[in-house]
């Protein structure tokens, strides 16, 4: 019998919708021991995100659930469940995954699944939060990562960094700057909900 230390690592699915440069900063974050997890699974719902293509260059099985294939969102999120279920899922993090989370997966994960948000939430939720904060001249927005509930970028607040505009700030270099925190952020943040982060 070994009584030595026992580490469990959280098995963790990411659900992303585009881009997935976050996806790609907590399979990153991973490889380099940053972050003590597995990535078990990515599940999109864009059949030509890129963030497919990402998963398939790190060797992470991708799935794509894409809901005008389902009569409803209650048999579109058993469809991923069922996959979650097969690869023992015990996490999930959005990563720039564009739809709310129903009843279904709210019940099987429980306080079990958070987001990121490119905003200072309660501020700027929904879509383009960047160019929503750049276009109401806020001089400070930021970062937020948060437990999901059934709501819009709502649910308890994790983690939060801002950032303040410079006077010379476009949208673009405000998209830059909070990127790049993001990508740091989270990963960091999900080793701590997590309870394993190597630093
Ligand atoms: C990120 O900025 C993330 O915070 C945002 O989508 C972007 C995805 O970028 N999420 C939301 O707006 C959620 N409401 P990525 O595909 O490059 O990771």
């Amino acid at each position: 019998m070994n009584f030595g230390t026992v580490t469990r690592m959280c098995k963790l699915a990411v659900f992303a919708s585009g881009n997935g440069s976050n996806f790609q900063s907590i399979v990153d974050a991973i490889a380099h021991g940053q972050l003590m997890a597995t990535c078990e699974v990515l599940i999109c719902d864009q059949p030509d995100a890129k963030v497919i293509e990402r998963a398939k260059k790190a060797n992470i099985p991708a799935f794509v659930f894409d809901m005008k294939q389902f009569a409803n969102k209650t048999e579109f999120e058993r469809a991923i469940l069922k996959k979650l279920r097969e690869y023992d899922v015990t996490f999930i993090a959005l990563a720039g995954y564009m739809r709310l989370i129903g009843s279904t997966l709210l019940e099987a994960y429980a306080q079990k699944i958070v987001n990121i948000h490119p905003s200072l939430l309660p501020a700027f939720p929904g879509l383009d939060a960047i160019g929503q904060a750049f276009q109401a001249g806020v001089k400070v927005t930021g970062v937020t990562i948060h437990y999901v509930d059934s709501g819009m970028d709502t649910g308890p607040i994790i983690a939060q960094k801002a950032i303040d505009l410079t006077e010379d700030e476009t949208e673009e270099s405000l998209r830059e700057k909070i990127h790049a925190i993001e990508h740091v952020l989270y990963p960091q943040t999900l080793g701590k909900v997590m309870g394993g982060l190597n630093e």
